[in-house]
């Protein structure tokens, strides 16, 4: 008889097939920076995880460095919006002096930020609206600017997650003619139109104000399209695909993994956060062991690097290992 029990046997065995292993390594934590002072405002459906202001944001970078997370993905929440989102690329915006700050005190924390409108623009769409609807070609223009600004601010790598058509062309062409070809792009490839943002547009007051995100971002029953999108981010010379949100769309994470020689990265997102997180309060679930399992499916499935709010707590749960 084929027994495969026998090795399942002691912890023993059990370590030396295990064919997937979770790392600090893989984790990049989300962080939410508020434009203003003394802020420190927990978000409500998100336990945990908090919207912070510069000057009180040092204890979070400590411990994120103390637990050895590679990186950090920024998200700035600034103090004024417009209709095109101008201050994406004011040089001293809130993501600007964000990047600064954490370059010059934590030099050796990797930071990404991430490159969109929705936070920075008073209707909430990712973009420039024309007719009701964003305007891919006159949308670009703005995201140059943008990642022009950040990378002159010093970040490290730039993910535009605003799913425009051409975006990465037009990012790669910006950092080669302003002298920075050696920036890296992480291209928000197959980002869908999930409700699974939910508390994430609370975090970042991003919400949009009328209609949805369905016209830009990718209809969650498509699997083929995936590649379709990743296809066009692949050759327009993005360093790293990611899929968007995670859990839900292990498939195609495992799909990007077979068919591109690119690292792959998914995002596991706000909601997926906050079920687990609600979930656990409740005593319904152990948070711990879900938390773990639900990242380590996200490995398995293929992706190499993983950003997550749970990065801090995962990281100490591998540490006692
Ligand atoms: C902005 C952006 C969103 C997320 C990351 N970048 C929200 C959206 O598209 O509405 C979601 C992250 C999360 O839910 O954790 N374009
Ligand atoms: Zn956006």
């Amino acid at each position: 008889m084929f027994r495969t029990r026998r090795l399942r046997k002691s912890e023993g065995i059990r370590r030396l097939v295990r064919e997937t292993k979770l790392s600090v390594d893989d984790f990049v934590y989300p962080l939410f920076i508020e434009e203003g002072e003394n802020i420190e405002t927990e978000i409500v459906s998100m336990p945990g995880i908090k919207r912070f202001s510069l000057d009180r944001i040092s204890k979070e970078l400590d411990e994120v460095v103390s637990l050895n997370i590679p990186a950090v993905l920024l998200f700035g929440i600034p103090s004024t919006k417009d209709d095109q989102g101008t201050e994406t690329w004011n040089d001293n915006g809130i993501m600007q002096q964000a990047i600064r700050f954490i370059k010059k005190n934590y030099p050796s924390l990797y930071v990404i930020t991430d490159v969109c409108f929705c936070e920075y623009t008073s209707h909430g769409h990712c973009g420039i609206i024309h007719d009701n609807d964003v305007d891919n070609d006159a949308t670009l223009v703005n995201i140059a600017k943008q990642v022009i600004s950040h990378a002159k601010a010093g970040v490290d790598m730039v993910a535009p997650s605003g799913m425009m058509d051409g975006t990465i062309s037009m990012v790669r062409e910006a950092l080669d003619n302003t002298g920075f070809v050696n920036l890296p792009i992480m291209a928000y490839s197959v980002k869908y139109a999930s409700a699974y943002y939910g508390p994430f547009r609370e975090a970042a007051d991003s919400a949009p104000t009328f209609g949805d995100r369905r016209t830009y971002q990718m209809d969650a029953a498509n699997r083929d399209e995936a590649l379709r999108e990743a296809t066009f981010d692949d050759q327009e010379g993005a360093d790293i695909l990611m899929v968007k949100p995670a859990l839900s769309y292990l498939d195609i994470i495992r799909d990007l993994k077979n068919n591109f020689d690119r690292p792959i990265a998914c995002y596991n997102v706000s909601g997926e956060y906050a079920m687990i997180k609600a979930a656990a309060e409740k005593g319904w679930i152990d948070g711990e062991k879900v938390m773990m399992e639900s990242l380590l499916s996200m490995k398995r499935a293929g992706a190499d690097i993983i950003i997550t709010y749970f990065a801090k707590e995962a990281a100490k749960v591998l540490l006692k290992k």
